[in-house]
């Protein structure tokens, strides 16, 4: 039985010219700098974010641990969404390796309001622990995978500045972002002090994220991923894989994008409450009504006939759309799941 895995677009396989790549990479031992795959994947992501340097890590949690622990200080605060992954998702790694306190507001919307973050740009006073820091994700991972326009991201931004906060973005999926509102990726990577974006996902590299910032930031952001246990010797086998994925990878976005909104039209042609996202990507988040079956059931049942999601909640469930699964896998899927739900 062929499996359609819509679990998430972290499933993604390297493509064959990506393990051809691979194979034939240059290397040379990174943690002296000598590996020129990894330092062309460095130069390139720099360039394509608008930074002056870059810094491959292993992942993006280890990108986002490295770039808080780089901006800010013990005790330090961090400015945060209720929902973003860095609060919720990532171990709480600012917190135990960093003595960083996170300052949360709400970004339900997939951004924090100006007025927001303003809030938390208090006078300096000994009662309050320093807020130095804004963190925001684009795309939006909880927030249904919406696409933050430039408009409400570059608000946000300059909130942030005015207060005095640097900015960090979490861009694990920021070509989504690019792709979905049709703009250069520096719109967005351009105008923060760090990007975080991930290379695995939806670009499909097996292994590993970007950090670019300026110079300055790379060198002691180098430092920190050195402490975290990141620095990795013969690297380029990895970052070939990278290279391909910010080259090629980035420009076919849409085609997910477009296969999740099909999928979404299907659900919601059969009466199924699809969450209304204000610029969706390759994500589509469904809640399920009081009767019939809740997520983990629905879950398993088309599990069993080769459809996989996850269930987020007892009757909420997610579908990520990723180069992986094809047009006529989507269809299969949405028929099977509407068909699961008639059953019960
Ligand atoms: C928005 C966001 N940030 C960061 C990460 C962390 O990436 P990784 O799984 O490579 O640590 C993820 C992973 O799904 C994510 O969705």
């Amino acid at each position: 039985m062929k499996v359609i895995d819509l679990r998430s677009d972290t499933v993604t396989r390297p493509t064959d010219e990506m393990r051809a790549a691979m194979a034939a990479a240059e290397v040379g031992d990174d943690v002296y700098g000598e590996d020129p795959t990894v330092n062309r994947l460095e130069e390139e992501s720099a360039m394509m974010t608008g930074h002056e340097a870059g810094l491959f890590v292993t992942s993006g949690t280890q990108g986002n641990a490295v770039a808080l622990l780089t901006h800010c200080s013990r005790g330090d605060g961090a400015v945060l969404g209720s929902d973003s992954h860095i609060y919720i998702y990532e171990g709480g790694g600012l917190s135990a390796l960093g003595g960083i306190l996170p300052l949360v507001a709400e970004d339900s919307g997939g951004i924090i309001q100006p007025d927001r973050v303003a809030s938390w740009c208090r006078p300096s006073n000994v009662h309050f622990a320093p807020a130095r820091l804004l963190c925001v994700e684009n795309t939006h991972n909880r927030a249904g995978g919406v696409a933050v326009s430039p408009e409400d991201f570059r608000a946000t931004v300059s909130a942030a500045r005015d207060g005095g906060l640097l900015v960090h973005l979490d861009g694990a999926r920021i070509f989504n972002a690019s792709a979905a509102w049709g703009v250069d990726v520096k719109e967005f990577t351009g105008v923060v002090d760090s990007v975080q974006f991930c290379l695995s996902k939806g670009l499909g590299a097996p292994v590993g994220s970007m950090l670019c910032g300026s110079a300055e930031f790379i060198s002691r952001a180098r430092h920190w991923r050195k402490r975290l246990g990141g620095g990795l010797r013969q690297a380029g086998v990895l970052a070939a894989a990278g290279l391909i994925a910010i080259r090629k990878m980035t420009g076919r976005l849409s085609e997910d994008h477009d296969n999740a909104a099909r999928l979404s039209s299907m659900l919601l042609a059969e009466g199924v409450d699809v969450e209304s996202v204000s610029k969706p990507t390759n994500m589509v988040y469904v809640r399920l009504g009081p009767d019939g079956p809740d997520a983990p059931e629905l879950s398993r049942r088309c599990t069993d006939r080769g459809v996989l999601f996850g269930a987020v909640s007892e009757r909420r469930f997610r579908l990520v759309t990723h180069f992986g699964v094809t047009t006529e896998e989507v269809d299969l899927a949405g028929r099977t799941i509407i068909e699961e739900l008639k059953a019960s």
